[in-house]
């Protein structure tokens, strides 16, 4: 889809997504410092809009004028700490005017070359240190979970992304697939999973030595799931963690079986919409 169509399918519903963040995001950042983010891809500013509510300065980029207009009407009507800077721009080509402290890409489904290029983009736009979060659908969802897009060219893999990261200098929180419970809203209907795929990695310092431990090219195991407490301790369903630092490797092996979220659930593309929009 290329910018316009967005804008249409932006024009034709008063919300196409959730008002409240994707729960990924909400969970892997809601302990941070408030500071500097870029959320590339942001669509109508759910996660953007989130982080200035917590005191953070964001841009939100996004190529539809359209749902940059409905995110600056929603974020007027909140009393928010920090600010939201809404830019149009392709993901693909955008570059950052200043140094992020966090740089979140949700559900930008590209083919493989697109994706490369906006995932780097965002990269380089962190600091020395900062987060990079990307969730989208993952590959696996196609033939195993529900929902999401159905063309294969635009999902991915937690070592898609990795490797679209490419020779940069970088720590692995955390990096593979994640299962989300989709609800029907009423209960008439069985949850459904779709799997998502979770990366975050932080950004090392320029020129950080490779061969050391936690340095680029060495992975080390360093801890089960911390960021995602209790619930999840009785299946483990989260993606493995593991620090792995620098271009290119496997996230891990994959997280248990699916399992029953949150009760409010989050609606893929196809699902049914709650008050207008969906929730991913
Ligand atoms: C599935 S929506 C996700 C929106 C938002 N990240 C969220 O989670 O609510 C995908 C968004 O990517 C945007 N998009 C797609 N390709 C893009 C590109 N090349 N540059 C900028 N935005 C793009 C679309 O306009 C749309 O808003």
């Amino acid at each position: 889809m290329d910018a316009n169509d967005w804008d249409q399918r932006y024009a034709a519903a008063e919300l196409v997504w959730s008002v409240t963040p994707n729960r990924f995001v909400e969970e892997e950042l809601t302990a941070l410092t408030a500071g500097r983010a870029v959320d590339l891809a942001a669509g109508e500013g759910r996660n953007a809009i989130w982080l200035a509510g917590r005191g953070w300065d964001v841009t939100a980029v996004d190529f539809s004028q359209v749902a940059l207009d409905k995110g600056r009407r929603l974020a007027a009507d909140q009393q928010l700490r920090g600010t939201v800077r809404w830019e149009c721009a392709d993901a693909t080509a955008w570059r950052a005017e200043e140094e992020y402290d966090v740089a979140v890409v949700a559900y930008l489904q590209l083919p493989a070359d697109q994706r490369r290029a906006a995932v780097r983009r965002a990269f380089d736009a962190l600091r020395p240190g900062g987060t990079f979060l990307l969730v989208a659908h993952d590959s696996t969802n196609l033939a195993e979970g529900t929902g999401g897009p159905q063309d294969p060219a635009v999902l991915m893999t937690a070592e898609d992304v990795l490797a679209d990261l490419g020779d940069r200098s970088f720590e692995v929180v955390r990096a593979g697939r994640v299962p989300r419970t989709v609800e029907d809203g009423h209960g008439e209907q069985p949850a459904r999973t779709a799997w998502d795929c979770l990366v975050r990695v932080v950004r090392l310092g320029r020129g950080a030595p490779a061969g050391i431990p936690g340095q680029p090219g060495i992975p080390s195991v360093v801890s089960p799931c911390n960021a995602h407490p209790p619930r999840e301790e009785a299946d483990n369903p989260c993606p493995e963690t593991v620090r792995r630092s620098g271009g290119r490797g496997s996230p891990g092996p994959r997280p248990g079986p699916p399992r029953r979220e949150r009760p409010e659930g989050h609606r893929s593309h196809r699902s049914r919409r709650s008050h207008g929009s969906q929730r991913s």
